[in-house]
């Protein structure tokens, strides 16, 4: 006779998932070794979750809505107040009412526009934009020769290129990133950085409001799927949000994989080929999310043998899936670099990876091109990373290179040329339906 399946509250000594950030590589092979597909983890001390790492059990939580929601309303521990309203866990995993927190109808209404918008950035603009950005960081470093291109580079091109995208002006980047600051702080100003970034979207929205226009912004002010204003104002909450930590993950990995690896830097004067090879390595073996809240399960069930209790939640094992044995051999990354699960599955899948993959592009091959001679000045294994359960985002990238103060002076549109077109379609033109914020001082238009 079979053991009964194990649930989840059995498990005496679950793996605190920041164990996993912290060691993906190690730690996730040995969750696979001691518990196959599914294994249990601490969020929090005494707050358990299923880390969902087999390829198709995460195929099945992503897709089958009927078992497993999106909406962490359904969260046991959230329902009967085992996680606390002020816990860290909120930002990323308290019940939200827009397209990250829905399902179903009322998903796909709101995942439209966020669609459509998205379908239509013209990548030209896009890429000049970030070339623009890249180069204004970069010139604050330039003269000195010395730099972090965590602090100093990756942690500041993809808001401010989001913050672009969806139309702010150049003179709001300051506010953009003190008030994004202060919402990701977790601290006591955490509000006010809300309210904050949130006044600056609204300024946008009552700026565009009269337009019919071509714009992000006008565009879904005018889209029949998005019902007032809070459903814009969440839509653009979202874009911006969603994209920027991502982007910092990938882009820093990326740098970090190109600095420290020797099949990438021996060839870094050809640069192009190996930024890619860079990018989309890290999506395969180490994905900008390395975990990704959630499913939680709608009844109690049953998934590859383990019994899932109804409120469960399920945290989806994106570099879990990764070391998947059933799917993958050894160094599988090298003949199937898109095998890969970075952008999740089903309907809630990344909806802007084009995008994602222009942004990144852009920033690494940016980096290489302007800072010749770079060399990191810590050895690989003192790089440490930033405390979280999500993401492994390194706390510095310490670099140095030869200082060019005149070079970085002017900005080239065609500074790093157009990037490589991205398999999954990045490198896209926009066409007359293009949308790229009008009727400002985009610097690329100067
Ligand atoms: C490194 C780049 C990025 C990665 C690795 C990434 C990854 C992901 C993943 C794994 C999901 C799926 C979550 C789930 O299944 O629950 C997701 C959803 C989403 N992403 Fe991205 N993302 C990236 C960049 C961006 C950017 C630049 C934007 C916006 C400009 C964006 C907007 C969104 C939105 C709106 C969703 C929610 C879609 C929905 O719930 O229907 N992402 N992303």
């Amino acid at each position: 006779m079979t053991a009964p399946a194990k649930t989840l509250m059995s498990y005496p000594d679950p793996t605190p998932l920041a164990a996993v950030t912290a060691d993906p590589a190690t730690v996730l092979v040995r969750l696979w070794r001691e518990h196959g597909p599914l294994a249990p983890v601490l969020l929090e001390p005494d707050v358990p979750a299923w880390l969902v790492m087999g390829y198709r059990q995460l195929g099945v939580i992503t897709r089958d809505e009927s078992r497993f929601t999106r909406n962490a309303a359904h969260w046991r521990l959230y329902e009967d107040g085992t996680v606390p309203s002020d816990s860290d866990l909120g930002p990323m995993m308290f019940p939200r009412a827009n397209v990250i927190g829905v399902d179903g109808d009322e998903h796909r209404r709101l995942r439209q526009p966020l669609h459509d918008v998205i379908a239509n950035v013209d990548h030209r603009w896009l890429r000049r934009t970030v070339q623009d950005i890249c180069a204004r960081q970069i010139a604050t470093i330039a003269p000195t020769g010395q730099g972090d291109l965590v602090a100093d580079y990756a942690a500041a091109v993809p808001l401010l290129t989001l913050g672009e995208l969806i139309g702010l002006e150049p003179d709001q980047r300051p506010e953009l990133l003190e008030s994004m600051h202060l919402l990701f702080s977790s601290g006591p100003r955490a509000q006010e950085g809300n309210a904050r970034f949130e006044a600056l979207l609204t300024g946008l929205m009552d700026y565009r409001s009269p337009v019919m226009g071509a714009d992000l912004v006008g565009a879904l002010l005018n889209h029949p799927n998005l019902h007032n204003r809070e459903e814009v104002l969440q839509t653009l909450v979202v874009l911006t949000t969603a994209g920027n930590h991502t982007l910092i993950s990938w882009i820093a990995a990326a740098l970090q994989l190109m600095l420290t690896d020797t099949r990438f830097y021996q060839s870094l004067s050809g640069g192009r080929r190996s930024v890619a090879e860079a990018l989309h390595e890290v999506l395969a073996r180490r994905p900008p999310m390395i975990n990704m809240p959630a499913r939680y399960a709608l009844r109690d069930t049953e998934l590859a043998g383990y019994s899932i209790a109804r409120g469960d939640a399920l945290i989806l094992g994106l570099a879990g899936a990764a070391h998947d044995p059933s799917v993958h051999a050894p160094d599988w990354w090298l003949r199937q670099p898109h095998a890969h699960l970075a952008w999740s599955a089903g309907p809630h899948a990344c909806p802007a990876r084009d995008i994602a993959y222009t942004i990144a592009h852009t920033a690494v091959a940016a980096a290489h091109h302007h800072l010749p001679d770079l060399r990191l000045t810590i050895d690989a294994d003192q790089i440490t990373y930033l405390p979280s359960i999500w993401t492994a985002i390194p706390h510095t990238l310490p670099v140095t290179f030869t200082p060019h103060p005149h070079r970085l002076t002017t900005t080239h549109r065609t500074a790093c040329g157009p990037a490589s077109r991205d398999p999954a379609g990045g490198d896209r033109a926009g066409g007359d339906r293009a949308i790229a914020p009008p009727q400002r001082s985009a610097p690329c238009r100067r």
